[in-house]
């Protein structure tokens, strides 16, 4: 069976890879090598963000790859500090100045922050909605949206958010908000889908991986995909990130699906902080 990776269709008719590699935490000396690598394996999707500090050796590796640069998917997310409109537009040039590319093909509102900026999250969506309008994003998101963020800007803004990238795996599989994405035309992004690692020697995970004869990396990454979200583990193992690219080529039975749903454990699950109370601005 082929590996290949599913391209799903956004709502605005863009389409986007459905398995990407995620950069969070590689150090900007290690980052190009990483992505090299993710591109000579064939992942065609790339997740950064200006918060992480190597948009510059993303572009460089993207670059380097001699791939045409629509053959490559590469999302960034606004930091934290660049709320107001007037800094998203700056914030926004020198991502575009840092991956010397000419435009995104996804860009986030990276946190809601609704206890920052009085509250007010819509100005900065509607500045997003700028840089897809010249053309510059192809796509516009958020991340880690709530369901009443996404509530407000229904309510407030114009256009709906191609995608929402929130925290998803096993032990918090956050299905208010995924549902609400369903309904409403957003697709859900799955970050730390292995759960930065602490889901793999879970006994129920241990178990179906024996059962289907894969990793327990590849079986949640799998579990992610049959459930029609879009994921991008991270890895700076050679070995690993081969791996997490093998998942296109088996299926989990409903048994084992729910088996590894079954394993929610609400907000407790959760490896990150809780979008709503999360207010972190970088110095
Ligand atoms: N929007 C947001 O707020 C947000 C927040 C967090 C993450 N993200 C995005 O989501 C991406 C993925 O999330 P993440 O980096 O937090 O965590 P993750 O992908 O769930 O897990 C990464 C960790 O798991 C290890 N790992 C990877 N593949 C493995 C395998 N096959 N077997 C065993 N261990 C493995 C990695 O180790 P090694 O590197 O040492 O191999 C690393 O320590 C990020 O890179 C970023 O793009 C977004």
């Amino acid at each position: 069976m082929a590996h290949t990776v599913p391209d799903i269709s956004l709502n605005d008719g863009n389409t986007i890879p459905q398995l990407g590699f995620g950069v969070y935490q590689i150090e900007p000396k290690d980052t190009a090598e990483a992505v090299r690598r993710a591109l000579e394996i064939g992942y065609r999707h790339i997740d950064t963000a200006q918060m992480y500090g190597n948009e510059a050796e993303v572009g460089e590796a993207v670059r380097a790859s001699g791939l045409d640069r629509g053959e490559v998917f590469v999302t960034s997310k606004l930091n934290n500090g660049f709320h107001r409109p007037e800094d998203a537009r700056r914030a926004f040039e020198s991502t575009l100045s840092a991956l010397k590319m000419d435009h995104v093909d996804l860009f986030l509102i990276h946190w809601p922050l609704p206890t920052r900026y009085d509250g007010d999250f819509v100005s900065t969506w509607k500045t997003l909605e700028e840089f897809q309008r010249d053309g510059r994003a192809r796509s516009i998101g958020v991340s880690n949206f709530q369901v009443p963020h996404l509530e407000r800007l229904a309510a407030e803004a114009d256009v709906v958010p191609a995608v929402n990238q929130i925290e998803v795996h096993p032990y918090l599989t956050n299905e208010q908000v995924r549902a609400y994405g369903s309904e409403h035309n957003i697709l859900t992004e799955a970050w730390s889908p292995i759960a930065q690692g602490r889901v793999l020697d879970d006994p129920t995970i241990v178990d179906v991986a024996e059962q289907v004869g894969r990793t327990p990396a590849q079986v949640v990454l799998r579990w992610h995909v049959q459930r029609g979200d879009i994921v991008f583990p991270k890895s700076t193992t050679p070995k690993r990130i081969e791996e997490n690219f093998r998942i296109f080529d088996f299926t989990l039975d409903d048994t084992a699906m729910e088996r590894l749903s079954g394993l929610d454990r609400g907000e407790s699950g959760r490896t990150g902080p809780n979008p709503d109370e999360f207010d972190y601005i970088p110095a």
